[in-house]
């Protein structure tokens, strides 16, 4: 147990241990053994630069601009830069592109979709258009802001939209279309310039979701990967979205959004006078925003530099091609796509050799992955978000992926006894009560008093997940945190 308000202060190199002696329960944040959550380029020196600019600017407020000019300043040097990578700036085709930063890709999506809501005030019930893989934050997006969400199916053989089926859901009041370059979970780019057009032709807005991947595809580009176009050059993209804290390698908290002009950018705007205290005036959803994120971008952009991003692409590329060899040498896995940007994901096509095992014997190995479930008609699979820091680790993985497989072989699949099973598959959500989860935790070997030691086995959790209605599954989770939020006294 620890506290936080101890009746007498701790001493500073105490409280330090502490922190240290928490962080040693957590996932490996370094050393490209994490295949999810951290991006990491193995660059020497760069963390040490990154928490001292971070430092350097932890108290300044992002709330106001004119009190601050040095974070204003930042922050456009940041949009200049995202902008120019991104097909935007003087002489391009977007030579208007505006910008913000944000604190993550989250929030890039949830104020792309309220500009596009808001430019269209006569529309009473505004709808957005996503492709499927598009990531869940559009859900959340248009969750929190009333707009109705119409997803369009990706095809299970090219993970992409077909754009008539894009152009086939929007209608009056689709108020913004979107899709992904590329889509997190498969890392492959939708089919951008045929999204855009039929979004233009409808007058509708069209954001490309790059947060994830919108940093390394220049680059890619640049390395001779065929990489479509999917930025400003396309005049029917109005936005694009990309996050500093995956592949440009800033510390967490930062993200930018783009806006091919002003007039685009205006209803993300939020301002207010009618109180008594000063004017509230918020291009993101934060009012007071701590400087330090925006500072350390900053400084890891500046010290990489584009030659750097350039070198850490292609480090990246070899580790992916590598890993992709790697898990097609392996009897019964194969690769759900041709690896086009920084993504691995595979599957397994031998009912013998069950993913999420495979998933648990590579973690006792020390990788950590990403399974991600079924989903309407997609298959379970294993994903693999690959950095620059992989690269040297190719051959090892590729030896414990064996190891691992063969294991799970050994193991076999995970059986959830058919009464369970049959009892998920008609559970309702608003008949999971806290209670209920609880005792499925436990009957998993999932303690939320022990949430410090993650489990050694999540393969029965996987499978019960995998096995679970969507709805359950979004239940299930939730009430699973709230089990693990619980304030230490
Ligand atoms: C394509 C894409 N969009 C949006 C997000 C959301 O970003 P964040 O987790 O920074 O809010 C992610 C995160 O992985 C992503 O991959």
């Amino acid at each position: 147990m620890i506290e936080a308000l101890p009746p007498v202060g701790v001493p500073a190199d105490k409280v330090l241990a502490e922190l240290r002696d928490l962080r040693a329960a957590d996932l490996p944040t370094h050393g490209g053994r994490l295949f999810a959550y951290v991006y990491d380029p193995a660059v020497p020196g760069l963390d040490e630069l990154a928490n001292s600019a971070y430092a350097l600017a932890a108290h300044v407020n992002g709330l106001d601009p004119t009190a601050f000019p040095s974070l204003l300043a930042l922050e456009n040097a940041l949009v200049g830069a995202a902008a120019q990578l991104l097909g935007g700036g003087p002489g391009t085709a977007a030579p208007e592109v505006v910008g913000s930063v944000t604190g993550g890709g989250t929030e890039s999506l949830i104020l792309a979709v309220k500009a596009a809501r808001d430019a269209r005030p006569e529309v009473a019930r505004p709808r957005l258009v996503v492709p499927t893989s598009g990531h869940a934050a559009f859900a959340k997006a248009a969750h929190y802001l009333g707009v109705t969400l119409d997803q369009v199916p990706v095809s299970a053989r090219t993970l992409r939209p077909a754009p008539g089926d894009v152009a086939a859901a929007i209608g009056p009041d689709t108020v913004l279309v979107a899709c992904s370059a590329p889509s997190y979970p498969y890392g492959v780019v939708d089919p951008v310039a045929e999204i855009a057009e039929v979004a233009a032709t409808a007058g509708v807005r069209c954001h490309v979701d790059a947060c994830f991947g919108g940093w390394t595809l220049p680059y890619l580009r640049r390395l001779g990967v065929p990489v479509p176009a999917f930025d400003f050059s396309l005049p029917g993209v109005t936005s694009i979205s990309v996050d500093l804290h995956k592949y440009a390698y800033a510390p967490k908290g930062v993200s930018v959004l783009l806006h091919r002009d002003a007039e685009l950018r205006r209803p993300q705007y939020f301002a207010f006078a009618g109180w008594p205290g000063y004017t509230l005036v918020n291009p993101v959803l934060s009012s007071t925003r701590s400087g330090g994120p925006i500072a350390a971008a900053y400084a890891t952009l500046r010290h990489v530099g584009d030659a750097g991003y350039l070198a850490l692409a292609e480090r990246t590329l070899a580790a992916v091609r590598g890993l992709a060899g790697e898990v097609s040498r392996v009897d019964g896995l194969r690769l759900l796509a041709e690896p086009e940007s920084t993504v691995v994901c595979f599957v397994s096509t031998d009912p013998g050799l069950d993913l999420f095992v495979l998933a648990d014997e590579l973690t006792r190995r020390g990788w950590h992955t990403q399974p991600q479930l079924s989903y309407a008609g997609l298959p379970a699979n294993i994903h693999l978000s690959v950095t620059a820091s992989v690269a040297p680790r190719v051959a090892e993985f590729g030896a414990d992926l064996r190891g691992a497989a063969a294991d799970a072989r050994s193991a076999g699949p995970v059986r959830l006894p058919a009464a369970l099973l049959e009892t998920l598959g008609a559970l309702t959500p608003a008949q999971l009560t806290p209670e209920l989860v609880a005792g499925v935790a436990a009957g998993l070997g999932l303690d939320p008093a022990a949430a410090s030691r993650p489990p050694e086995r999540m393969a029965p959790v996987n499978t019960l997940l995998d096995a679970a209605p969507i709805t359950v599954r979004e239940r299930l989770l939730a009430e699973f945190l709230g089990l693990l939020q619980r304030p230490a006294w």
